[in-house]
């Protein structure tokens, strides 16, 4: 039997703590490659999964691609392929790129699977005997690249045409016959719910939006069309196929096995669906009405994250200004894309994406901040105490050390409830808070005069003080920028996480990092030249 070590912020013996997590990404479409908005949403994704498994949660992370639908079949259309031949190029695009940035996942799905398109047609049927679909006519508009549908008094009219209020792009008129979902019969269970659960859609922006949107009357809602063939048929009246988002949504229970299946009753209700501004409408209003009408609990977190704009402008393909997350990785190294993208902006908020402000970043926080510390605190075990980090029995020596560990040992609480409320880059900067006081640790106690006046204990518990935080920077970046963690605990000769993670969880890290053998090898983050 191993024992629970709780200490620090850090969790040692994985066993004994099983509580689950649930979270998943939008399921993208596959009309085009992924850029670097799809891989803001599915790295913050990664990372919050990545520090849940750290902290023993038992997690389920989901993505996947949404791949029917009417603007699925136009990209088809015009690739001179089938639509399933469209979509089965594309989602490999997808997973080749998740690969890449280190995305671990646990599940994939794709809406043309059979494990899916049989929920969706099971919930349809359900929901139509239950009287929540019922058949009539729609009239109105529509705007392919959102998907949506939208009433007459809510498009942007402009010289005689009409607009998305969303995009910006002319919509069409529909005329078709179609089922209608219920929507407006759970608006009153809606507001109440969001009222009783006040984090259920952040941030707080998003969620004045939407009980806005809500409180100004819900429409039934359009949930088959009939006049393209690529979706979901419906029992029994199959030129009806099941509107894209009301299929897509079905993905986050349908993936888990809804009704019956063990991944369902273990993971649901899901503890976050993450997701760009745009969609949370969908998220907050639509799914949670389905759920309410299968009786389904709804999920705890609905988060809106902002909208990347690129030097200033939209990311577009005409624009020829899509970033290409393969691109840059390439470039810059993954860890340092992950690093940036989420530091760069308050999770929530928009941001603009600049060659020059990653430039700067990369310099600044991972060449200067975090490379050189390392660098210097490894090469001084080796000048100093030949390669083997030194034991002290006065790791508190003096008043600037003893602010150092304290520091250390609050970092993890710190790191915890900004991590809690989705805040990226607040926990990446009380991560760099602690690196800058290592930095500063070392002007300070200008270990070059403690060798020279030959004060040889001073000396160790500087560097074994310093080993110590560099396990802790190692254990705390990990979920972020995992590839530089594993180096950073590896060079100081520990042999992987859960040795690190048990390290860290004892009341003595010094004590028990003693003796270890670093391993200086390659600067992490080379500098880099204009
Ligand atoms: O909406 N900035 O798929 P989608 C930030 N299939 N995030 C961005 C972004 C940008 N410029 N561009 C894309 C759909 N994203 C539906 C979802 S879910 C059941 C169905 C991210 O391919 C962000 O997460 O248009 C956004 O919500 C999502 O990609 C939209 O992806
Ligand atoms: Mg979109």
């Amino acid at each position: 039997m191993r024992q629970m070590l709780w200490h620090a912020g850090v969790c040692y013996n994985h066993q004994t703590m099983s509580e689950k997590f649930y979270l998943t990404t939008p399921l993208y479409y596959v009309n085009d490659v992924p850029h670097i908005g799809h891989s803001y949403t599915t790295i913050a994704a990664d990372v919050l999964a990545r520090y849940k498994r750290l902290k023993g949660y038992d997690v389920w992370f989901l993505t996947g691609t949404d791949e029917h639908g009417q603007k699925i079949a136009i990209a088809a259309e015009e690739n001179k392929k089938t639509s399933q031949e469209h979509v089965d190029m594309v989602v490999e695009r997808f997973k080749g790129v998740w690969e890449k940035l280190g995305i671990s996942y646990d599940d994939f799905i794709r809406t043309t699977e059979t494990r899916h398109t049989e929920v969706v047609q099971k919930i349809f049927s359900r929901l139509k005997e239950q009287g929540d679909l019922y058949k009539g006519e729609y009239e109105g508009w529509y705007c392919t690249p959102c998907e949506t549908f939208w009433a007459d008094n809510q498009l942007i009219l402009k010289d005689g045409k009409n607009f998305c209020p969303d995009c910006g792009r002319e919509t069409q008129k529909l005329k078709e016959e179609t089922y209608f979902f219920k929507l407006s019969k759970y608006q009153d269970q809606l507001l109440a719910y969001i009222d009783a659960n006040p984090d259920f859609i952040q941030p707080p922006s998003r969620k004045h939006e939407i009980v806005n949107f809500i409180k100004q009357g819900l429409r039934d809602l359009s949930v088959t069309r009939t006049t393209f063939t690529w979706g979901v048929p419906i029992p029994d009246d199959p030129k009806h196929v099941v509107y894209v988002w009301f299929d897509a949504l079905i993905n986050y229970i349908s993936a888990l096995g809804y009704p019956d299946g063990e991944k369902f009753k273990k993971y649901w209700p899901a503890d976050v669906h993450l997701m760009g501004k745009e969609i949370v409408r969908f998220h907050a209003v639509i799914w949670p009405a389905m759920l309410l009408a299968l009786g389904v609990p709804l999920p705890k977190r609905v988060f809106g994250h902002g909208w990347w704009t690129v030097e200033g402008e939209k990311m577009s393909k005409s624009k020829g200004n899509v970033v290409d997350p393969i691109a840059l990785a390439e470039d810059y190294g993954v860890d340092a894309v992950r690093y940036f993208i989420l530091k760069a902006v308050p999770f929530g908020a928009d941001g603009d994406f600049s060659y020059k402000n990653l430039f700067t970043t990369y310099n600044a926080d991972l060449a200067n901040d975090l490379g050189n510390l390392v660098h210097r605190s490894l090469t001084m075990v080796e000048k100093y105490f030949g390669g083997e980090i030194p034991e002290t029995d006065n790791p508190a020596m003096d008043d600037l050390s003893k602010e150092l560990l304290q520091a250390r040992a609050d970092l993890g609480a710190k790191v915890e409830k900004h991590m809690q409320e989705l805040a990226f880059s607040l926990a990446l900067g009380d991560i760099w808070e602690l690196i800058g006081k290592a930095n500063t640790y070392i002007e300070r106690e200008a270990p070059w005069n403690l060798k020279k006046a030959g004060k040889e204990k001073e000396l160790a518990a500087f560097i074994n003080n310093l080993a110590s935080v560099l396990a802790t920077v190692a254990f705390f970046v990990a979920p972020f920028i995992f590839t530089t963690g594993e180096k950073i605990f590896l060079a100081l000769g520990i042999k992987n996480h859960e040795e690190l993670a048990l390290i860290l969880a004892s009341d003595q890290p010094g004590k028990q990092i003693a003796h270890k053998k670093v391993c200086k090898g390659e600067p992490l983050f080379p500098r880099r030249e204009a």
